[in-house]
């Protein structure tokens, strides 16, 4: 596949997977796991050619890691309190993942900052989602502060990663309205079933080849309509 203007620079080079080349997957937890476990059903449900090589945390008894050795799926824990600093922790990390040989690398609630050399290791096949429509509400605690702040939306967003903490490249958003009787709580419910609904569609995308990533950071996105989705105020969202 050639995409108009794209054959220098490319850092990316869309890959098609099938069913005798599936897209290898290592997806990084560190707690519920709810994002890997929307990634490994939706794989399922519309047969993507996929193979979840390995998930790992960086909590032993992460419920994550519990629910995907239940599905068969190969498993790692990598306490980081083992490591003496970020660059140790990362180092093995990065080892650990390697060994898989993975085409991306998905985080799913991993609660850790990554190492600048972790990031560039892994330059255009690690992906993130962030609960907030960056570049609003990097970091922690996005459904409060977006309540604080008084928006009338709020969602999730999937990106690539790059050093600064969750500034890389957006491959898709979600908005999600912001209700008047809405909580932290509720809000955050309802974003994370946005984040279910988005991060399969763009896992979809990847198996099919769809996402490229040029040298300067710019997405491609090939014969896929719409990388903006929203949910409407009333509904009744069965994600
Ligand atoms: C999600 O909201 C994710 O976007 C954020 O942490 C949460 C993890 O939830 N980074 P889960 O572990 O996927 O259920």
């Amino acid at each position: 596949m050639q995409l108009p203007g794209l054959s220098e620079g490319y850092i990316l080079q869309p890959k098609l997977f099938s069913a005798s080349r599936p897209c290898r997957l290592v997806i990084l937890v560190s707690g519920r796991g709810s994002n890997m476990q929307a990634l490994v059903q939706a794989a399922s449900r519309q047969a993507m050619p996929v193979q979840v090589c390995a998930v790992i945390s960086n909590q032993m008894d992460a419920p994550a890691l519990q629910w995907a050795r239940e599905q068969g799926l190969r498993t790692a824990s990598l306490p980081h309190r083992n490591y003496q600093g970020r660059e140790q922790f990362d180092e093995a990390l990065a080892n650990e993942i390697e060994a898989h040989e993975p085409d991306y690398v998905l985080l799913a609630g991993f609660m850790r900052v990554l190492t600048d050399g972790f990031v560039r290791r892994f330059h255009g096949r690690l992906i993130n989602i962030h609960p907030s429509l960056l570049p609003a509400f990097p970091g922690l605690n996005t459904h409060r502060r977006a309540l604080e702040a008084g928006v009338a939306w709020h969602g999730c967003t999937v990106h690539f990663v790059t050093p600064e903490v969750d500034e890389g490249p957006i491959i898709a958003q979600w908005a999600v309205p912001v209700l008047a009787n809405d909580n932290e709580e509720t809000l955050a419910m309802r974003v994370l079933q946005s984040e279910h609904r988005l991060y399969a569609q763009v896992l979809s995308w990847l198996t099919q080849g769809r996402v490229s990533l040029d040298a300067s950071g710019k997405v491609y996105l090939t014969d896929v309509g719409c990388r903006s989705f929203a949910s409407t105020p009333n509904e009744q969202d069965a994600a």
